[in-house]
């Protein structure tokens, strides 16, 4: 198979500056619904990029879980590779690629954890198995094979067999408030419109079509 013939035109409605909406969360929410509508798989799967205190990048699919005005939710283990970066800087990028809408989204901004009560209500409405697995692993720790893995969720299924299921203290949620949002509509000739939210002195968000 020849990568070079893999080639795909871009034929869906162009973007104009007059559709989208002047509050970026609103055109989230916009293009959210479109990619559920279009029934894609994982519509809320988002990439996360954080940056290591050597400035090295690193990025990883986490899922979106709540949204508003205060920013984007998504939950983890405090302990991860992913929260050791964070901890150390704060500056993060997330992307959603919804390429059957031949759509992509890129949104900067800081991110912080969310309070411990966001994150219990979030954590007792997962499945019991969500619950027990959160406990079970170690996060982006070496671990020496499946089955220790899997005694561990079984121990720990024992534990809590009588009653609920506990928040771990190494989990939780994290919410990205965004400094820059880029929306990007895939066009004829690669001629493709990108539009970036960006706020301006008095804090309104200003709207400039990019080059593709
Ligand atoms: C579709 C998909 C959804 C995922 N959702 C999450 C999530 O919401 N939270 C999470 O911590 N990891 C999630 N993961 C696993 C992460 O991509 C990653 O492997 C894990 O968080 C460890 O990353 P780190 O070592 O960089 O911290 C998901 C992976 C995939 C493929």
């Amino acid at each position: 198979m020849n990568i070079i013939q893999l080639r795909r035109e871009y034929t869906d409605k162009p973007l104009h500056k007059e559709d989208l909406h002047v509050n970026p969360l609103k055109q989230f929410e916009q293009w959210f619904n479109d990619a559920i509508e279009t029934k894609i798989l994982e519509p809320n799967a988002m990439s996360l990029a954080t940056v290591d205190t050597q400035g090295c990048p690193s990025i990883r699919t986490v899922l979106l879980k709540l949204f508003d005005e205060k920013g984007f939710v998504f939950f983890s283990n405090y302990q991860s590779q992913k929260a050791k970066d964070i901890a150390q800087n704060r500056h993060v990028a997330l992307h959603f690629a919804w390429l059957d809408l031949q759509r992509q989204l890129r949104i900067e901004g800081d991110i912080e954890k969310i309070s411990t009560k966001e994150s219990l209500t979030y954590f007792l409405s997962r499945p019991r198995g969500s619950q027990l697995g959160a406990w079970a692993s170690n996060q982006s720790e070496i671990v020496s094979s499946r089955s220790l893995l899997e005694s561990k969720f079984f121990e720990l299924k024992q534990k809590f067999a009588n009653g609920v299921v506990p928040l771990p203290d190494f989990w939780g949620g994290y919410r990205v408030k965004p400094r820059r949002f880029e929306f990007w509509q895939g066009g004829r000739d690669r001629l493709h419109d990108r539009f970036a939210y960006e706020k301006n002195l008095r804090g309104e968000w200003e709207i400039s079509r990019l080059a593709p």
